[in-house]
């Protein structure tokens, strides 16, 4: 039997008019997303800065229109929902932004910001709520005092527990999480990351948490998503992702982690070229191929489509099977040098 899938995206395209030279254009931040997330899942979405990542959040939040492509939640198209099913969405899906202090309104008490969902929502009656806000702190790990303060007089990682609880107040189907430890000192993120850890083995909650650090990817979720220029081009589980990936791209990311900068210098050079393009131009064909190492004619002409490269693994090359090849070379000059 195939997995239930909670959230179903295809080919998602999302374009923003931006002004060009003489007239507008448009910049092309999701250019045909396939992504399937399946429930209760932790999948982690990564790529550098400017990929789509934050884009493809406010889409899945209903924040911002598709452009082109379909998004399904629990079955249901997003895009064509009921006004009254547009008044529950909040209740399926739910989003934990990068910024611990705009997220919280300054001169609203913690207790009442985690009541106020339910409030809009209308779920209990006040002492009910009480109860739910005295629940929703415990299950993040902070004491009931702290109901009665401000979001100025708690620390980052406090008020980005808060934000989490927020968001669960609903008891929602999908969390995104959206670059949620990322404004966070070192030793607070892995505090953070692993109460994100208890609540999903709690409630089994399905995240998508979106980082462009790979190493809080490779740490939480069980199967990883890798996006380049608005696109997924890596797709599979976590494990097999980072011991062998099937994308270049991935496999650079992965020789940018600090640990293999010791691999500088070796015979087998693998460096990404250049600055990620602007999504206004984007290069014809892979949209990869101007940086990367691999690539021959086939790249420049034709888009390779995320395709099955078999053990649940996707990738977007033309020459997927060969990158685990070039893989093993860059492990063994890293253990040579
Ligand atoms: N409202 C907007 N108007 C125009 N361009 C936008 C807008 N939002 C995002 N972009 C552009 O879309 C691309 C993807 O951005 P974003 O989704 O924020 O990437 P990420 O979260 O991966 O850093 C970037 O080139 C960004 O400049
Ligand atoms: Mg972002």
């Amino acid at each position: 039997m195939a997995a239930e899938h909670v959230v179903v995206i295809e080919d998602l395209v999302k374009e923003y008019p931006v002004r060009g030279a003489d007239d507008t254009v448009q910049l092309v931040a999701l250019d045909a997303v396939n992504l399937s997330v399946e429930r209760g899942e932790i999948l982690g979405i990564m790529g550098e800065s400017g990929c789509g990542k934050s884009t493809l959040a406010k889409v899945l939040l209903r924040l911002e229109p598709p452009t082109s492509g379909r998004v399904e939640v629990d079955s249901e198209d997003i895009a064509r929902l009921t006004k009254s099913q547009a008044r529950e969405y909040p209740r399926k899906v739910q989003m934990v932004f990068q910024d611990p202090y705009a997220a919280l309104a300054p001169r609203m008490r913690v207790g009442a910001a985690l009541e106020e969902p339910l409030a809009i929502h209308q779920i209990g009656d006040k002492p009910q709520r009480r109860q739910r806000v005295e629940e929703l702190l415990a299950l993040v790990g902070l004491d009931k005092s702290l109901a009665g303060r401000y979001p100025h007089q708690l620390s980052g990682g406090q008020r980005q527990r808060v934000n989490i609880a927020r968001a669960l107040a609903l008891d929602p189907e999908v969390l995104v999480l959206d670059e949620p430890v990322s404004a966070l000192d070192v030793s607070v993120q892995a505090q953070v990351l692993n109460l994100l850890r208890e609540v999903h083995q709690r409630l089994g909650v399905t995240y998508l948490f979106i980082s462009h650090d790979l190493r809080v990817v490779r740490y939480l979720c069980e199967r990883v998503g890798v996006m380049y220029l608005g696109s997924i081009v890596e797709d599979g589980p976590s494990e097999a992702v980072f011991a062998s990936p099937m994308h270049p791209y991935t496999l650079a990311l992965l020789h940018s982690i600090p640990d293999h900068q010791a691999a500088e210098g070796g015979t087998v050079s693998f460096r990404l070229k250049g600055e990620v393009p602007n999504p206004i131009d984007r290069p014809t064909g892979c949209a990869f191929h101007p940086r990367c190492p691999m690539a021959q004619a086939i790249c420049t002409l034709q888009r390779p489509p995320l395709r099955p490269v078999g053990g649940k693994r996707f990738s977007a090359c033309h020459f997927a099977e060969d990158v685990p090849e070039l893989g093993r070379q860059l492990a063994q000059e890293a253990t040579v040098s």
